[in-house]
């Protein structure tokens, strides 16, 4: 079989019978992450004590030098590691621990799996699962999904970085026409959280369990979504409640976001008003308030598209009798926190452009 084509995601085989292009930046170790570690998390507990299983780790990691390899993807195989050996009830021994604070330390990054190591670091040619057979292939599906809604956010980022250029600029209609241009990527992103419909429940609960919080650090959550967090910070900017410009401005200096250059000037734009809607303001132009309204509603439209997966994939979530991914008790709570903005400014859009 080859990678996985959107057509396949979520199909009914094993991640065993996916043609891979090997890309293994810690050689044997790498090769023990994509080929031994889903096996040996799905059988830990009758087949090996977790104890066992960070002994066995560690030996295995005895002699890993991180010079000279590619570090993001380096990663990417030690976090897995480091997920299987907590996430199975073990502790971290000398070498896991050894490795892990030196990689935080090279990536300026929290301790502990992201967004970006999950999602965007993961290769999609020899992609790195915490489950084996099936429930590998869900996971590995579920990941490709989510990089493929970062494609359609990069597309998005792009075309709102030329209409600030060309507003800042005064070209209201070139302005207009690139925000006009952006929105079918939009819903190319709400297409997306349709096809979490195939995903089945129970192989979810198992791999996600595997990147949620752990030692008071947050897991990998689409919180973390670098793609998402541009599009809030360069169109709706300063009309964000402050909570929430806050909050990704600790979690970016953190290091959980991927992307920090750019969110770093898209967090200047917003924190300085010179982002889409802020420009808006300052021309007042009706036909550019009707645009915007325009891209408010298709961005409402894919939080609620998300909140419409997530009741069918999560629905524990929203009583909030289920922790969320990034440790939050509330994650009902903070879905509509991040809702709610958008319901006003569509309402403010719609009437400055009447
Ligand atoms: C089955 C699919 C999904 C489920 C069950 C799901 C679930 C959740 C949950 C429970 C939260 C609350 C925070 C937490 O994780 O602790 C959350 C937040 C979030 N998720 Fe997802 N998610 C899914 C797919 C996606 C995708 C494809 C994206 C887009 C890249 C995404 C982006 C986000 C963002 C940006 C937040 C923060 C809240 C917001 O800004 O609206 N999620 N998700």
């Amino acid at each position: 079989m080859l990678p996985i084509q959107d057509a396949d995601l979520f199909a009914d085989v094993s991640i065993a019978d996916l043609s891979r292009t090997p890309i293994r930046p810690l050689g044997l170790v790498s090769d023990y992450v994509v080929e031994r570690l889903p096996y040996e998390l799905a059988r830990s507990q009758e087949h090996k004590t977790p104890a066992a299983l960070a002994d066995e780790i560690d030996r295995i990691l005895a002699s890993v030098k991180l010079a000279d390899v590619d570090i993001p993807l380096a990663r990417v195989d030690l976090r897995m590691i480091q997920s299987a050996v907590i996430k199975s009830g073990g502790a971290p021994k000398e070498n896991l621990l050894r490795l892990c604070e030196e990689i935080s330390r090279l990536t300026r990054g929290p301790n502990i799996i992201t967004y970006g190591d999950v999602v965007l670091n993961n290769p999609g040619t020899d992609p790195r699962t915490t489950t084996p057979d099936k429930i590998g292939y869900s996971e590995a599906s579920f990941d490709r999904l989510h990089f493929r809604a970062e494609q359609y956010c990069e597309a998005i980022t792009e075309r709102l970085e030329q209409v600030i250029e060309l507003l800042e600029a005064r070209d209201v209609d070139k302005g207009c026409e690139n925000l006009a241009a952006a929105i079918p990527y939009i819903s190319d992103i709400i297409r997306i959280m349709k096809f979490f419909d195939r995903m089945s429940r129970d192989h979810f609960k198992v791999f996600r369990n595997n990147m949620s919080a752990h030692s008071g650090l947050k897991g990998a959550s689409g919180y973390f979504s670098p793609g998402i967090a541009l599009i809030d910070l360069y169109f709706a900017g300063a009309h964000l409640p402050d909570k929430q410009l806050d909050t990704i401005e600790t979690d970016l200096s953190l290091g959980y976001y991927e992307k920090r250059d750019q969110l770093r000037k898209a967090m200047q734009r917003a924190r300085g008003k010179n982002h889409a809607v802020g420009l808006a303001d300052q021309i007042n132009d009706k036909d550019l308030y009707r645009t915007a309204a325009n891209f408010a509603a298709a961005v409402l439209n894919y939080r609620r598209a998300h909140h419409r997966t997530v009741a069918l994939k999560l629905p524990e979530a929203l009583t909030d009798s289920l922790s969320g991914t990034i440790g939050t008790t509330k994650p009902a709570e903070l879905l509509q926190e991040r809702r709610e903005p958008y319901e006003t400014l569509c309402a403010y859009l719609e009437s400055k452009a009447s």
